[in-house]
């Protein structure tokens, strides 16, 4: 059984491309035998954040997101990074025994840098508050996207270089992509990478006109339903993919293929999308709402979660203490 542990931003709202390359793996994940811990990581967000309200309701709306979405958190532990204190202490031994020039390599701050931005010590030292996270609960698996990597290479350098100086006190991670990572991307309504970055994105649990105004988003071309069109170069057939049961998606592409009188237009498919979206997400778009009309069931859950993550991090750190003199 392994221990597998990832930790969510709390950035707003979750899109597609969130759902199925983070979301959906993680609860899956928490589903099977392994024991998971996903935590909100709202220490991180500090290196930006600076609205209160905001950093309080960003963190809250991840925890409804996964809990809508399924996850089973008797099982999985999902908690906030900031209610096991613990985790700064490791990322403070951890700095002692980490070179400048590792984190002066970090892809994500050096792009970040090269944009402009202004870096405050906090995002500098963004990696080894990550490595603390992930070494502090014995973590032996990482799923992460691509662009964290990095970060958790950067963990297991770091955890070589505590058990090197002071002995084996640090279980080393390995990155985990999850196998929807591997695949394709989802696209965003204009056929780029969906991202919140890009404006391009469709959240959730949008619904009614306003999910039926996204969809009418996704870019198309002008031509008839009566012309025969290869469904594969099709960004909306890259949609309902995601949505639609083989069979049924396999109809569509046909009619889309043969062309001719009664073949369906982009109408007619974005309609059918917007509904699959409905279905897919409806049931968890009302127990969003349960949820968001209870927040103290969610203050228990998450109370819940940091309780059994602190065990696992109060014993990491008492070792660490130990192995490096401090007791
Ligand atoms: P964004 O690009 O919207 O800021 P993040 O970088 O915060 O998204 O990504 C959070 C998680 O969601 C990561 O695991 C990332 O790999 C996944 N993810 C984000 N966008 C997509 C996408 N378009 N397709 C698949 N996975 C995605
Ligand atoms: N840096 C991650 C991101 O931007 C979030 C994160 C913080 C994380 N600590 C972590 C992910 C530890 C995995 C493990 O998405």
């Amino acid at each position: 059984m392994k221990t597998v542990l990832s930790g969510i931003q709390p950035s707003g709202r979750p899109h597609l491309g969130n759902y199925f390359g983070a979301i959906r793996p993680h609860v899956a994940m928490a589903a099977g035998a392994d024991t998971c811990l996903y935590f909100i990581a709202d220490y991180h967000a500090l290196t930006t954040s600076r609205d209160p309200a905001a950093l309080r309701e960003a963190s809250r709306d991840v925890a409804l997101t996964y809990l809508a979405l399924g996850l089973d958190a008797d099982r999985a532990m999902l908690f906030r990074q900031s209610d096991v204190p613990e985790v700064l202490e490791i990322a403070w031994l951890l700095a002692c025994v980490t070179g400048m020039g590792l984190l002066e390599r970090a892809h994500s701050y050096k792009d970040k840098v090269a944009k402009g931005l202004v870096p405050n010590v906090g995002l500098f030292t963004y990696p080894v508050l990550m490595a603390a996270d992930i070494l502090a609960y014995d973590s032996d698996l990482v799923p992460v996207g691509k662009d964290q990597i990095q970060h958790v290479e950067m963990a297991q350098d770091m955890a070589a270089s505590f058990n090197a100086a002071f002995g084996p006190v640090f279980r080393r991670p390995e990155p985990l992509m999850p196998r929807e990572e591997l695949q394709a991307k989802v696209p965003g309504l204009d056929g780029e990478k969906m991202s919140k970055s890009y404006g391009n994105d469709l959240w959730v649990f949008e619904s009614g006109k306003k999910l039926r105004q996204a969809v009418n988003r996704i870019v198309t071309d002008s031509e008839p339903p009566e012309t025969p069109k290869d469904p594969e170069k099709m960004l909306l057939f890259r949609f309902l993919e995601l949505f639609l049961e083989p069979a049924e998606l396999a109809e569509w592409k046909e009619r889309v293929r043969r062309g001719g009188p009664g073949a369906p237009g982009y109408g007619h498919l974005k309609q059918r999308m917007a509904e699959a979206i409905e279905t897919r997400f409806g049931p968890a778009r009302l127990r969003r709402e349960e949820l968001l009309a209870d927040p103290a069931e969610v203050d228990r859950i998450l109370a819940h979660g940091a309780e059994r993550a602190r065990v696992r991090a109060v014993a990491v750190l008492d070792r660490a203490r130990r192995a490096c003199g401090l007791r």
